[in-house]
């Protein structure tokens, strides 16, 4: 990748390089043809960051729904927030306030995301090409009035902004990092920012050490289709004074105390609860809503007599179980007609993989896919064969 420069950036945003880019945005890309016919018309840096920015506005289409309209560069288009993290938290965490600052915005995936839902935004980046690249990216997509792009750093300015929002770099001399004062900026410096505004968020690594925290700040942790994306720690009116899990796409929160331990035998259904929900520390809590007990004090898979349905959870009807043999596994899955097994494990040392493959020959060409849970209740290697709900 050639290196993007601010005037890089001036060159990309003016009408012909659009032009080219919006000529490029689909059909095949290679490097030598596609880089010798772009350097029949530019030069040769401007055919670089041309083509580089064709390659980058496709991968961006996973994260940026608008990406065909906007401006990146390779490594802050790692960092940007996926688009529907972005827009859930503009819409829901900062829906009180309507002129919030992103501290550190990059190339704007959640700036943009809190300019669409109506908020007033002020975009501060101290990187100047990112800062350059923000300001095409709001101008793009209509939003310049309502997103004020100023290069600095974000610890040197006055904020007159109601809320904040914060998404720290999490490299550290090249490595990524879960430290909290690793980060860039710290999160000692944002914490010291609550102390001047009503309310500061702040994204983290979801693998977070929970005993890094200052004890006034509140956490939560959000999922996004069954897999855990990120923590997000409040400060001031943002510290909920519980812990909290958000499961998208659904947008259904749940928040604590953590419930009274129910434990109990396996019921007619088994529930394994979001991964946003076992990292908050709800699962209790969860068991409380659904109705629902734990299998083992020590593990997250809760059971219950009547099935409930939630995006909370993923649920089984519960078709078998008992002590874990793979004789009797194997039985079980022929007499069910299972054409496929899904392993999943708590606290079980077998490898899934493993016992997918040696279950092979119990299986039936056309059958349903069946899940086999591999846990341990009260000491005891226990299995639960079932089917989605
Ligand atoms: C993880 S990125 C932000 C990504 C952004 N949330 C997005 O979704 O596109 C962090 C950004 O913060 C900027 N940054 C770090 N410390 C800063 C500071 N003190 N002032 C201004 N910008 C800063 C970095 O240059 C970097 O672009």
């Amino acid at each position: 990748m050639r290196r993007l420069t601010p005037e890089a950036v001036r060159f990309l945003s003016g009408p012909a390089a659009q032009a080219e880019l919006a000529a490029l945005a689909e059909g095949p890309l290679d490097p030598l043809t596609t880089l010798a016919a772009l350097r029949k018309r530019w030069s040769a840096d401007e055919a670089a960051w041309l083509y580089d920015q064709v390659r980058l506005r496709r991968k961006a289409r996973a994260k940026f729904p608008q990406a065909d309209a906007l401006l990146f560069e390779a490594e802050a288009l790692e960092q940007a927030s996926a688009g529907p993290m972005a827009r859930w938290r503009a819409e829901h965490v900062f829906a009180p306030y309507a002129r919030v600052a992103d501290l550190g915005a990059g190339i704007g995936g959640d700036a943009l995301a809190l300019a669409l839902v109506g908020k007033r935004v002020l975009a501060v980046e101290r990187d100047p090409v990112r800062a350059a690249l923000l300001e095409h990216n709001a101008a793009a997509l209509g939003l310049a009035d309502r997103l004020r792009v100023v290069r600095a750093d974000w610890r040197t300015l006055e904020l007159d902004v109601e809320a904040a929002f914060a998404d720290p770099a999490r490299r550290s001399g090249g490595r990524r990092t879960v430290r909290l004062d690793a980060m860039e900026p710290p999160l000692s410096d944002l914490e010291r920012l609550s102390g001047r505004l009503p309310a500061v968020a702040v994204k983290l690594a979801p693998a977070l050490d929970k005993a890094e925290l200052p004890a006034r700040a509140g956490l939560g942790f959000v999922s996004l289709a069954g897999e855990l994306k990120e923590a997000l720690a409040g400060f001031g009116e943002l510290a909920a004074p519980e812990p909290w899990a958000a499961v998208l796409p659904a947008g259904v929160r749940l928040s604590g105390p953590e419930g009274p331990e129910r434990t109990g035998p396996v019921g007619a259904c088994l529930y394994e609860p979001d991964p946003a929900v076992i990292r908050a520390g709800l699962v209790r809590r969860l068991a409380a809503e659904l109705d629902a007990w734990q299998l083992d004090p020590q593990v997250a898979y809760l059971s219950a007599d009547a099935p409930r349905s939630t995006p909370l959870a993923r649920g089984w009807r519960v078709l078998e179980h008992g002590p874990f043999r793979q004789k009797a596994v194997a039985a079980w899955l022929a007499a069910h007609g299972a054409g496929a097994v899904e392993v999943k494990r708590r606290r079980s040392p077998i490898e899934p993989a493993v016992l997918e493959k040696k279950l092979k020959a119990a299986l039936a060409r056309g059958g349903p896919t069946l899940t086999l849970f591999l846990t341990r209740i009260a000491g005891r290697p226990w299995a639960v064969l079932g089917r989605p709900l």
